[in-house]
Formats: structure tokens, C-alpha cells, sequence
């Protein structure tokens, strides 16, 4: 209780701020106890009640204050085009904030897979050139928290770790914590004894589809997919998309907009 808040940097790229809006739907921890209790969320230009030059001087304050201490989270990604005019924030480019504020970082956290990978806006052609984040922050560790958006109680259990045993969650190969991305979708899906017996829905609508078979054949990418959906479920545990009737689009893997995950098969 005697103890300080960790500071976090909450940094918004390119990004369509529905990372932010799985976020707060957070519902173990609440995220009220994650926001007010737990960290110090000193700037996060969405979430924030300042604005303007005074938010600005927040940032400045906490990255000077609390060097090598705060906990630096993106959201989004910098596009290098044109010296990152394409995404302009507190009126310099977003590719400077962010260079600037993983300086001093104990630690950063990539939300969501623009961050991770570049996600829509790096889909090919990439006109702006947009690209995830380590590709800027190169000498530090990332923890990637991939999914479009990620899951809120993936989001918040990585921050709840980091912060109960003070350090970084184990990670795979990729920069993911192992603990929520270790599996494939296809590994926990319900479905899955469909799919073992052959089951599967052909086209929308059939009796197959009715009668819950697998998604395979319309789709799915669970198979190929690192996440934790079929076992943490959305909206507290309540469904997923594959649960919803929908093939899994691979939203947490990498380029999964260019590798034709819209109703192709595999
Ligand atoms: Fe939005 Fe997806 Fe990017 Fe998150 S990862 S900001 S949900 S486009
Ligand atoms: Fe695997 Fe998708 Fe079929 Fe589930 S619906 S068993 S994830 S292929
Ligand atoms: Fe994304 Fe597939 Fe989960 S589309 S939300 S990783 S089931």
C-alpha cells in the first residue's frame, strides 16, 4: 500500500483506438483498479483529462522525473514516409515521441498488433510506410501483446504480472507473453472434436453451420493462430468470434491482413 505507483506512458501511432476501447472493458481486474490503483497512468493522450501544450508537459514532467522507471505502452505504429508526417502529434511527428519516450523506458509494451506487427496500415502498399515498433525501439526488449484489438484481460494480466512480480512476463520467440499466447486457437476450440471427426461447415448457412461444426473449410485460421480467445473468451469469458459463427481472421498474427485471411482457405 506504502508502495509508489509504476508510472505508464500510454503513446497512440496510427492505430483505430479500439485497443483503448478493449481496455477498458477490462473486467478481471476492473480496470478502474488497474487505472486507479494500480499504475499511474500519467499520459495517455485518449484516456487523459488534459489536453494540449498541458498534456504535453505531463509527458515531458514524467519521462525527466521518472527516468528508467516508467512503463512506456504504444498503441498504434510510426510511419517513417516523409520523415513520419503522416501522423502528427502535440504537433511533431509521432516517430519522434515515440523515440523519444522508449529512451528512458524500464519497459515497453506493444498493444495490439499495429504496434506488434503494423497491422491494416501496414498492409501492403503501405503508403505511408507504417511499421511496428521495434523496428524504431531496437535496444530494449518489447513485450508484444498482439490482436486487433488484444484481449482486455490479456492487457491487463500482462501489466497485473509485470507489476506483482516486477519483471517482464516470459516470452516466445516473437516478443509474446507465452502465458496467453503459447497456444493456438485450435488447440482449446470447442470445435475441435468437429474437426477430428471430419465435421465441417462448407458454406454459410448450411446444416452444418447450424449444427456447430468446425470452421475450417469457410476459413478459420485457428489452426495458425497464437492467442487466447478459446480459453479467456471476450466480453468476461462470454464468447469469441468462432463461438459468434465466424471462422478465426487471425487478427493477433503477423501481416494476417496481406496473407488473405478474409474468407480464403487456408
Ligand atoms: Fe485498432 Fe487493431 Fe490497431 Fe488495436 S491493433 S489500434 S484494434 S487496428
Ligand atoms: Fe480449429 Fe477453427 Fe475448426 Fe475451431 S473452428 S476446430 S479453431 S479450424
Ligand atoms: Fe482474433 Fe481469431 Fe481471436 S480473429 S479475436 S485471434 S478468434
Amino acid at each position: 500500500e506504502t508502495k509508489p505507483r509504476t508510472p505508464v506512458l500510454w503513446l497512440h501511432g496510427l492505430e483505430c483506438t479500439c485497443c483503448s476501447e478493449s481496455f477498458i472493458r477490462s473486467a478481471h481486474p476492473l480496470v478502474k483498479d488497474v487505472v486507479l490503483s494500480m499504475i499511474s497512468l500519467d499520459y495517455d493522450d485518449t484516456l487523459m483529462a488534459s489536453a494540449g501544450h498541458h498534456a504535453e508537459a505531463i509527458l515531458e514532467e514524467t519521462m525527466e522525473k521518472y527516468k528508467g522507471e516508467y512503463i512506456l505502452a504504444v498503441e498504434g505504429n510510426p510511419p517513417l514516409n516523409e520523415d513520419g508526417m503522416f501522423c502528427i502529434v502535440g504537433g511533431k511527428p509521432f516517430l519522434d515521441q515515440l523515440k523519444r519516450a522508449s529512451k528512458n523506458a524500464k519497459a515497453v509494451i506493444a498493444w495490439g498488433s499495429c504496434a506488434s506487427w503494423g497491422c491494416v496500415q501496414a498492409a501492403r502498399p503501405n503508403p505511408t510506410q507504417a511499421v511496428p515498433i521495434h523496428k524504431v525501439i531496437t535496444d530494449k526488449p518489447i513485450i508484444k501483446v498482439p490482436g486487433c484489438p488484444p484481449i482486455a484481460e490479456v492487457m491487463t494480466g500482462v501489466i497485473t504480472y509485470m507489476l506483482t512480480f516486477g519483471k517482464l512476463p516470459e516470452l516466445d520467440r516473437q516478443g509474446r507473453p507465452k502465458m496467453f499466447y503459447g497456444q493456438r486457437i485450435h488447440d482449446k476450440c470447442y470445435r475441435r472434436p468437429h474437426f477430428d471427426a471430419g465435421q465441417f461447415v462448407e458454406s454459410w448457412d448450411d446444416d452444418a453451420a447450424r449444427k456447430g461444426y468446425c470452421l475450417y473449410k469457410v476459413g478459420c485460421k485457428g489452426p495458425t493462430t497464437y492467442n487466447a480467445c478459446s480459453t479467456v473468451r471476450w466480453n468476461e469469458g462470454t464468447s469469441f468470434p468462432i463461438q459468434a459463427g465466424h471462422g478465426c481472421i487471425g487478427c493477433s498474427e503477423d501481416g494476417f491482413w496481406d496473407k488473405g485471411s478474409f474468407y480464403n482457405r487456408l
